[in-house]
């Protein structure tokens, strides 16, 4: 009897392809019956911010060895015939259509590309093009530029929010009602995705009128829709595979500018076209987590309990982009109990490289200004920081009055505490120290929404070999969503992982759930369960009907199915050999629609992370030396993937907290340290043994599609909630409250670098 896979330590199925090198990334596709034709792109990016190309030089380059074709802007339309991306693919979309204008938008923006024979032609011709410009001065400061509401979320609720007890007639009054008030500023650089796979794409025309894409895309359909409009085909005629993806993040969320560009230049050459965007082009073509001013003001009783919160944040837009980016709504507004909340998210329009969602896209630095002004709060007040959230447990939305379908955040703060041994603890700053080290520790909680999402499909295939093949047009960042895949299918169905081949990364499969915001897991699972129960009921179906069944002619609901087999009538048989009696090679059916959303519920997932660092008396070094994040996730499907996912979270965090910011220069728009030599990330020597706890208790109202109740297919992989980016959470403001139990000073400017230490140490 198999053991279901659900829950356990799963290896990656993918693992020895990936170690091996076997597996094809978007850059190691070579069209195989084109690879003689293979030719080669690179692009040339603007130096100034803002302003019109007056001229490009390509003279040199198109002298070059080994060039086919320079392109650029303004490049006529019928070369490129690239077009406009309209209607739901257009929030996916990078709105302005590359080469086709004189007009410069940001630094570090594509005006040209030149193609060759090989990379090298192409990136040595590439840096002989020459542009001038009628620069004009950039907007650059979110400070100084006019502000704006943000609009609507991603989620289409409101990113202002003003709740008010009863008689109360403004925030600013609750405020000045409250016993003891915390009012805290913070600040924060650009941040990148940097992904380790750098963005490539190869585009291969089957057809004048039909392509296939192979480029890394974290929502594969609208990826494909918007390549399909950009270039002016029928959605049906463009296929994108995207099986292996080095990192998401939210980089490959959009469908920037390299992927048209290189289908385009292929379409018109006649040949299969490669474009890898180096290290640096990534900086400014593939979108960053914009800069970021808050405003977090609690207003509490002197035992802590909260009476106010107030919670502002001022972020850039983009000159070509419509993201809004709402770190307050979408952390205030659920996290702690208040009478009176207020939200409010502004925006600056800057001349800035495209930003968009990055790893916890408004939480992470949400929740490092609120979950900060909670520790500033618990010093205030005397209360300790575990005791004062929990003294402010929301069991209800703040904002929308609603409950949870199932929260254990208290639970995470005792599992917490008593792993951590947060009891032994000092409240008093540089309490604890060691030769030239202050240590010091801090906490703060984790929440990040888990609301089903709808509209997608998986399909089962049982084939007569007593295997299955679960299809599905997802893709897998590197988060183990192939492995979550087939684990559901092989739950759901009952036979053992390895008879159990999962599909995904290709929009010619059913389409598949957007691996984002934490969603991939708990949107797929339910699919696969269904697609298994309907092809379930068909095989029973076949087994009354067809020739060559022993059951031909008995009725199907006295049928049951267990475990691969068949039961009825006194008989047993597994579905492969039932297949194979009646000349089948397999059947298989779809998920059906459904799974609407649950009425009178929210769903988050949620989270606590206690963490001890030391931090040098003479140089102002931090160095996280211990953390602890419980995660309260719902079902887990793969203990393994889930461990790691919310590891490398926390690993984000020490990135946010110490080390990630790309300086804008305000004088010409460029990100100044666009590179990985200066834009730093944790190594792993920045990065402790971090130690993961999983409550696991399924959610138990996300049961998924309810399909027939038939007790025969396994229930297992239901319960789900997401945990990619809870990890990432938060993590930072647990380190910028240990760093200020260690030394007594408050740093809300982050990353937290020695110099903002040193000078108060
Ligand atoms: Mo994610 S930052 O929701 O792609």
């Amino acid at each position: 009897m198999p053991r279901s896979p659900v829950g356990r330590e799963i290896d990656r199925v993918d693992g020895r392809l990936k170690v091996t090198g076997a597996a094809e990334y978007s850059g190691d596709y070579r069209a195989p019956e084109r690879a003689a034709d293979l030719a080669h792109a690179h692009l040339v990016t603007s130096t100034i911010a803002r302003g019109t190309i007056t001229r490009i030089d390509t003279a040199a380059a198109l002298a070059s060895p080994g060039v086919l074709r320079v392109y650029a802007a303004p490049e006529p339309i019928e070369r490129l015939a690239l077009y406009g991306v309209t209607g739901q693919a257009a929030g996916f979309t990078e709105p302005y259509i590359p080469l086709q204008t004189a007009a410069v938008h940001f630094y570090g923006q594509a005006i040209a590309m030149v193609v060759a024979e090989t990379p090298e032609q192409a990136r040595d011709a590439a840096a002989l093009v020459t542009a001038t410009y009628a620069a004009e001065p950039p907007r650059t400061s979110i400070a100084d530029e006019p502000h704006v509401p943000a609009g609507p979320t991603i989620s289409g609720s409101p990113s202002s929010l003003n709740i008010l007890a009863p008689g109360v007639e403004s925030i600013d009054a609750a405020l000045a009602a409250s016993d003891v008030v915390v009012e805290a500023e913070f600040h924060q650089n650009v941040q990148h995705h940097v992904g380790m796979e750098p963005h490539a794409v190869l585009a291969v025309w089957e057809e004048p009128d039909r392509v296939t894409i192979y480029a890394g895309a974290q929502i594969p359909a609208a990826y494909a829709l918007g390549m399909a409009q950009r270039l002016g085909l029928l959605p049906q005629n463009v296929r994108l595979i995207t099986k292996y993806v080095g990192g998401g993040f939210g980089a490959r969320v959009v469908l920037w500018s390299d992927t048209p560009l290189a289908a385009a230049a292929a379409r018109e050459l006649g040949r299969p076209v490669r474009l890898v965007l180096t290290r640096e082009q990534m900086f400014t073509l593939t979108g960053h987590r914009s800069h970021l001013t808050q405003t977090v003001r609690l207003g509490a009783s002197r035992r802590g309990v909260l009476n106010a919160v107030s919670h502002r944040s001022l972020a850039e837009r983009p000159s070509t982009m419509s993201f809004t980016m709402t770190p307050a709504h979408s952390t205030s507004d659920a996290l702690y109990s208040t009478p009176n909340l207020h939200v409010d998210a502004q925006l600056a329009v800057l001349d800035i490289p495209g930003s968009r969602a990055m790893r916890g896209p408004n939480e992470a630095p949400g929740s490092f200004a609120l979950e900060t002004a909670m520790d500033e709060l618990a010093i205030a007040t005397g209360v300790d920081p575990v005791a004062l959230r929990l003294r402010n447990y929301a069991t209800t939305s703040p904002s929308s009055g609603l409950p949870w379908s199932s929260k254990h955040l208290d639970e995470c703060y005792r599992v917490g505490a008593e792993r951590f041994g947060w009891s032994t603890r000092s409240a008093t700053p540089r309490a604890r120290v060691d030769g030239q080290w202050l240590y010091g520790t801090g906490m703060a909680t984790a929440i990040y929404p888990a609301a089903r999402r709808t509209g997608f499909a998986a399909r089962v295939q049982l084939r007569n070999d007593d295997t299955a093949v679960v299809s599905t047009a997802t893709s897998d960042l590197g988060t183990g969503a192939t492995t979550m895949v087939a684990i559901s299918g092989a739950d759901a169905l009952g036979i053992p992982l390895a008879r159990v081949t999962p599909e995904i990364g290709d929009t010619y499969l059913p389409p598949g759930a957007p691996a984002v915001g934490s969603s991939g897991t708990h949107a797929t699972v339910p699919l696969v369960v269904d697609a298994a129960r309907n092809v379930i009921a068909e095989l029973k179906r076949l087994a009354v009907t067809r020739d060559g069944s022993p059951w031909q002619g008995a009725a199907a609901e006295d049928l049951r199915y267990e475990r691969g087999i068949l039961h009825g009538g006194g008989r047993s048989m597994t579905f492969g050999r039932l297949l194979t009696a009646i000349g089948s090679r397999g059947v298989d059916m779809e998920s059906s629609p459904g799974g609407d959303p649950i009425p009178g519920v929210i769903h988050h997932s949620f989270g606590a992370h206690f963490c001890e660092v030391r931090v040098n008396r003479f140089t102002g070094e931090t160095r996280v030396t211990r953390f602890t994040t419980v995660a309260d996730v719902g079902r887990v499907i793969n203990a393994k993937a889930a461990r790691s996912q919310l590891v490398g979270g926390v690993i984000f965090g020490i990135g946010h907290a110490l080390l990630e910011e790309n300086h804008l220069e305000l004088r010409t728009g460029r990100l100044a340290n666009s590179t990985l030599a200066d834009y730093l990330v944790p190594v792993n020597a920045d990065v402790p043994d971090i130690d993961v706890v999983m409550l696991d208790r399924p959610d138990p109202r996300l049961t998924g599609p309810l399909g027939d109740g038939s007790e025969d297919v396994g229930t297992g992989s239901l319960g789900a909630r997401g945990l990619g980016e809870i990890g990432t959470v938060a993590s930072a403001a647990a380190i910028g409250n240990a760093v200020y139990n260690a030394t007594g000073i408050r740093v809300r400017d982050v990353p937290i670098t020695p110099d903002k230490l040193i000078e108060h140490l």
